[in-house]
């Protein structure tokens, strides 16, 4: 599984360590990078990525992101193969409400890729529901893998 985070103040990134830490916990191999540091070649190559971004400005991308975020946006990338889930942190006092997060989904299903989870949007009060959704998305993971070994 690829962590893949977009932040200006670290909460995406508090969120990827922590998904990362989880991870460790259960056994499911990971990788934690920023998303300057995923050149489109290489995101590409990546069959599972959970992407955890929060939108700045008027429902831009972080800085650092916005090169990966313009390169999705603008279906660069073959994506077909890719199971991906998308996590956007925002604030609803925003118009744009986790607008960077929706463009990333919409965008990567347009192009192809499958979701393995409904895209979580996250208001500025986003620990639990973040913790929920990765229990969530842990004991689905369980159900998979025993009914592969059934
Ligand atoms: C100047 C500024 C602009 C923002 N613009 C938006 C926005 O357009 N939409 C939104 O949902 N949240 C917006 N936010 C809220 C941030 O996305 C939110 O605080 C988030 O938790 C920041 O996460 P980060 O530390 O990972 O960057 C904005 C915050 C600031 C300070």
């Amino acid at each position: 599984m690829h962590i893949i985070f977009g932040t200006m103040t670290g909460n995406a990134e508090d969120l990827a360590d922590r998904f990362a830490k989880r991870c460790e916990q259960e056994n499911l191999p990971y990788s934690l990078t920023s998303a300057d540091n995923w050149p489109m070649e290489k995101f590409q190559s990546a069959k599972r990525a959970v992407l955890i971004f929060s939108t700045w400005g008027e429902g831009e991308p972080p800085d650092d992101a916005i090169d990966f975020c313009e390169s999705v946006y603008d279906q660069k990338a073959e994506v077909a193969h890719l199971e991906y889930a998308v996590v956007g942190l925002g604030d609803t006092s925003y118009d744009d409400f986790c607008g960077c997060a929706r463009r990333l989904d919409e965008s990567l299903k347009a192009a192809g890729a499958t979701p393995f989870s409904e895209r979580l949007e996250l208001d500025i009060d986003f620990d639990d529901d973040f913790d929920a959704w990765t229990d969530k998305f842990f004991s689905s993971q369980k159900v998979l893998s025993q009914s592969h070994q059934g």
